[in-house]
């Protein structure tokens, strides 16, 4: 199969632009456009075949339940039931935007769109191409991100089609995403409101609305410990992994410096291709290594717009060990070292001299 991108203008969007793409959706086949997150792959959520060639295409188990978009808040009692009145106050305050609510689904969301669980997680994106997308083509959107499964959410059309090309008709390119780490998810179903994962949603924004909010356990995990299992299925898998073993080294920001120096210099001595994630402070202090800086450490946002991409450029490079420092868990920044450490394996060294 041939992959078509087709390049969108998001300053002038116009719908006839979307036609082609919108009866694609309706024929029941795949395409992958921006988000304000990552790039999603899209199909219809209500056809249980799209939601199968979804799974297809990106190489992901079946039982890992997709996230339905949609363009309006009247599609919430249309697919969801015994919706709370926080679910209206979280779309209130944050739709549309880059939360994902799970609720109790209704029966004509299709098991194969929630891996066979009775609750379905809804998000209206406020990204204008996938917003246009939806509505030009009236169809509800299931869309995980557009990565083969195991790699790297992908920020820009580029890393869509180097995981997925041959395997979809369609990729409208709207250029790179604005926050570049997937959506906060929250479940509502539960007696306590959790947070599943985090996103650039932050829980402080959350619990402004819903101030019972907690997180799931395994969101917060800092070792890898397999009695505590996450909510989310695909928080479960190993992912968002470069190829090579990567290493996050925290606790003062000298010593951190001097160590991913002296742990990269020797696996460098030893024959291997080594890289260091470094940031803008620190990206000149290291010497003789391959560095690349994720952005500026006063700037969670910066970081978390580019750490995906910087993940998968090791992989390019061919890189075997990875060196890292860690960030602040400022705001955004908890979801940063979220997928940092689980990018990492939870392989974190506290440094302490
Ligand atoms: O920002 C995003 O959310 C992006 C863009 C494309 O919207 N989408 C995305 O989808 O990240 P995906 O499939 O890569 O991640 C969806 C996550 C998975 O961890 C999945 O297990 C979880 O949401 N999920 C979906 N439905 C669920 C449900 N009913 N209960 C629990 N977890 C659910
Ligand atoms: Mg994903």
């Amino acid at each position: 199969m041939e992959t078509r991108v087709i390049p969108v203008d998001r300053e002038h969007l116009q719908s006839e632009d979307f036609a082609e793409a919108a009866q694609l959706l309706r024929d029941g086949e795949l395409v992958a456009f921006p988000t304000e997150t990552v790039y999603g792959l899209g199909g219809d959520a209500l056809d249980p075949d799209a939601s199968r060639r979804i799974y297809a295409a990106k190489g992901r188990p079946s039982d890992n339940p997709l996230i339905v978009h949609i363009a309006d808040t009247d599609a919430l009692p249309v697919l969801a039931e015994e919706i709370p009145q926080s679910a209206w106050e979280l779309a209130d305050r944050f739709w549309p935007g880059p939360l994902t609510i799970i609720l109790r689904k209704k029966e004509i969301v299709p098991d194969a769109t929630t891996g066979g669980l009775d609750t379905v997680a809804i998000r209206m994106p406020s990204d204008p191409v996938a917003a246009m997308l939806i509505r030009v083509s009236g169809v509800y959107i299931a869309a995980p991100s557009a990565n083969a499964s195991g790699r790297p959410s992908p920020t820009c059309a580029e890393h869509v089609y180097e995981d997925l090309k041959g395997r979809i008709p369609m990729i409208l390119d709207g250029g790179s995403v604005p926050i570049g780490l997937e959506s906060t998810i929250v479940d509502l179903t539960g007696e306590t409101p959790l947070v599943l994962r985090p996103g650039f949603i932050t829980i402080e924004q959350l619990r402004e609305v819903l101030p019972t909010v907690e997180y799931d356990p395994a969101v917060v995990k800092r070792v890898k410990d397999e009695t505590i299992v996450a909510r989310a299925p695909g928080m479960r898998y190993r992912h968002y992994a470069p190829k090579g073993e990567l290493t996050i080294f925290e606790g003062d920001l000298d010593r951190v410096v001097a160590r991913v120096q002296k742990e990269a210099e020797a696996k460098l001595a030893e024959g291997y291709r080594v890289a260091v994630l470094a940031s803008e402070e620190t990206k000149d202090r290291y010497h003789g290594l391959t560095v690349r800086s994720v952005g500026d450490r006063e700037e969670e946002a910066s970081v978390a717009a580019h750490l995906f991409g910087t993940l998968r450029e090791f992989d390019s490079m061919g890189a075997e060990y990875i060196f890292g420092e860690s960030f602040p868990e400022a705001g955004v920044g908890q979801a940063v070292m979220n997928r940092l450490m689980k990018a990492a394996g939870y392989r974190i060294v506290a440094v302490e001299e």
